[in-house]
């Protein structure tokens, strides 16, 4: 099998690549990267993947690295995911995410084979959600509430119209949050635990500082969630929605705090206005039945488990 991973130098990608080189070692994995993309996340396994130069904005680079990948599985992870730079770059945010993805369709498309492509949406496509609609369903009527939203809403209803067009072999993920080890330090989990490790080395005064405490979320472990993005090509339905997630939501204020636990320095909380969003999407709670019945996924690393590797990951990073 010939593997393609387009944001394989990133954080979920590089897991990706790590989970098939160690559990399907005969497939051929291939990772897309621009001239500048840091490559720490995949230093352990760049001589065991073929990386290739193509910008995903650019159709020329797509068409021209599809046509020498020919790839049977494509997983379409390379995207601008911070969502309050959304709010900074609007439109680089909404070209980059959208634009990449017609890219790699209309490219797939003119070489007219059996390529299967997973596309990454996201739990912030639901963005405000009622009390009643909780856990959230796949049909849930989709309210986003940032431009990265937006993006990723347009690149879940393109993966819709592909489908129905011409027949692609498209299969919509909607991922709810998730994380681990690398995780990169501006997301909340990632950022606070980052900053409690430079408090307990000296690098910063005993204060955290921190956002919206209130939001609600449903965090995965990132090693999970790989796992299930493969089975989703393999056992999914073309042209269907799945949420993945755990089920589970705990308040941003359970995050810091479970963190806190974890270390013995007395760490003062407070609010940083800068870390505070024109519009937070206040709870993010998934139903996963769906994907679970059709898969028989379930998610295998509970959550305190995965603070304690992120924890773990800056001791000794830092
Ligand atoms: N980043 C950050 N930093 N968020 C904070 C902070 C802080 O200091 N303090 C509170 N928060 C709150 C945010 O306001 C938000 O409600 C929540 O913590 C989570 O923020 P992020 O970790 O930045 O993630 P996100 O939920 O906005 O988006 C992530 O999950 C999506 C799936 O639901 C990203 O990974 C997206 O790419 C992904 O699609």
């Amino acid at each position: 099998m010939r593997v393609l991973i387009t944001g394989i130098t990133g954080f979920v990608g590089s897991y990706l690549a790590e989970y098939f080189l160690e559990n399907y070692p005969k497939n051929k994995i291939y990772g897309t990267l621009r001239w500048r993309s840091r490559l720490e996340n995949i230093e352990h396994i760049k001589r065991k993947i073929n990386l290739i130069e193509c910008d995903l904005k650019d159709a020329n680079s797509v068409s021209k690295m599809i046509e020498e990948v020919v790839p049977d599985y494509i997983f379409h992870l390379a995207a601008q995911s911070f969502v309050p730079t959304s709010w900074h770059a609007p439109t680089d945010t909404l070209t980059t995410n959208i634009v990449s993805q017609i890219n790699i369709f209309e490219a797939v498309k003119k070489i007219d084979n059996h390529t299967k492509i997973q596309i990454a949406g996201s739990s912030e496509e639901y963005g405000l959600v009622l009390e009643n609609e909780l856990p959230i369903k796949e049909t849930n009527p989709l309210r986003p509430l940032s431009p990265y939203g937006v993006s990723k809403v347009a690149q879940d209803l393109l993966g819709y119209q592909y489908f129905m067009s011409y027949k692609m072999s498209i299969v919509r993920t909607r991922a709810f949050n998730h994380t681990g080890p690398r995780r990169g330090e501006v997301f909340v989990e990632s950022n606070f635990a980052r900053q409690i490790v430079e408090i307990e080395k000296g690098y910063q005064e005993p204060i955290i500082k921190v956002g919206n405490l209130e939001a609600k979320r449903d965090y995965t472990d990132v090693r999970d969630i790989v796992r299930a993005y493969h089975l989703a090509l393999e056992k999914g339905e073309s042209g269907e929605i799945y949420n993945i997630c755990s089920g589970k939501a705990y308040k941003i204020n359970e995050v810091l705090e479970l963190l806190l636990s974890h270390t013995k320095i007395k760490i003062k909380i407070q609010e940083d206005p800068d870390r505070f969003r024109p519009s937070d999407v206040p709870v993010l709670l998934g139903d996963n039945s769906k994907f679970k019945k059709k898969t028989k996924w379930t998610a295998t690393i509970n959550f305190e488990q995965t603070l304690k590797d992120i924890l773990a990951y800056w001791r000794k990073i830092l």
